[in-house]
């Protein structure tokens, strides 16, 4: 399969699974310095964002309706967003008349989705935003059923673009670290060449550092210097994705989260610093791997030449 369907923007969103979602806003809130947007009691999940995204992380409880019998702790899905719905549906209609099944197709009042398992199984969402104002729309407690969405057939697809542009990033204090937003998802693929077909072809990304014959593959949309990570399965990790980039306010919050984050209930993994990058990589309480990230000069030439070892901390 060689056609690309969709041009995403940027990933928008990481959806994980957590062991109690309001224990997990909370620390989410206090220690990463990420503010609820909405919650839904009866999906028991958090959604919350300074404002890059309407969710930047999806907090679901492992006793979700969304979950699994004995689901852990780790990722639920990814999602990237689309220029608008018309190029959503454009990219939709041609994938299924080349073969490619979706699991589902959804309506989320702010945004209308597409849904599908990558060649490892992870789930993978792509979406357009149809609202403008996502804030007036998502707020507060929020449980309603969602309508059905048939691509280009419920609606008229909207070409008018409506994804946030350079939108406002409020700080929310006083918390451990300030983050911003969700910059990146970093997986270990266990079908390497597979899942840089899929998310090259299928997806849309382009790879901007490493490839398809290398030891990784940085993947990027459009508007974005690194969405995706992919690395190849020699590399340590105690779940499929290696980690979620997050990025932070400045420095001062890598070195808070350094002094801070073990008072907190959450690990310290590792520091590293580079010309490109500074990074504090730790887990949350739950285990989730968080690179907190601040760029330096992250630039192509900067990225190519942190060494192989350090690559899944760094990049
Ligand atoms: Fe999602």
């Amino acid at each position: 399969m060689t056609s690309r369907f969709f041009q995403p923007r940027r990933l928008a969103h990481a959806n994980v699974f957590v062991s109690d979602y309001k224990r997990a806003s909370d620390y989410y809130r206090d220690v990463f310095g990420f503010e609820e947007v909405y919650n839904q009691p009866d999906n028991k999940a958090s959604f919350i964002s300074n404002g890059n995204t309407y969710h930047d992380f999806a907090l679901v409880d492992i006793n979700s309706r969304y979950a699994k019998p004995g689901q852990r702790p780790g990722l639920n899905h990814i999602a990237f967003e689309v220029e608008s719905e018309a190029a959503l549906v454009d990219g939709y209609r041609a994938a299924v008349a080349a073969g490619v099944v979706y699991r589902s197709t959804e309506d989320h009042d702010v945004a209308h989705s597409l849904y599908q398992k990558d060649p490892d199984g992870n789930e993978v969402e792509i979406y357009a935003d149809v609202v403008h104002d996502w804030r007036s729309a998502r707020h507060g407690s929020f449980s309603k059923k969602k309508p059905k969405w048939v691509p280009g057939e419920t609606n008229e697809p909207l070409t008018e673009p409506l994804h946030p542009v350079n939108p406002e990033i409020r700080v929310i204090e006083p918390s451990l670290v300030h983050g911003r937003r969700v910059a990146h998802v970093a997986m270990v693929a266990q079908d390497y060449e597979a899942m840089f077909d899929f998310y090259t072809n299928v997806v849309g990304l382009n790879a901007i550092v490493g490839g398809r014959d290398q030891a990784f593959a940085l993947l990027a949309g459009t508007h974005s210097m690194g969405d995706f990570v992919l690395y190849r399965n020699d590399v340590e990790t105690h779940m499929p994705m290696h980690h979620i980039g997050v990025e932070v306010g400045s420095e001062a919050d890598l070195d808070a989260a350094l002094e801070g984050i073990e008072r907190s209930g959450g690990k310290l993994i590792a520091a590293h610093d580079h010309a490109a990058r500074r990074v504090v990589f730790v887990h949350d309480p739950d285990g989730l791997p968080i690179q907190l990230f601040v760029n330096r000069e992250w630039t192509l030439e900067n990225i190519r030449s942190i060494d192989a070892k350090l690559a899944p901390y760094l990049i």
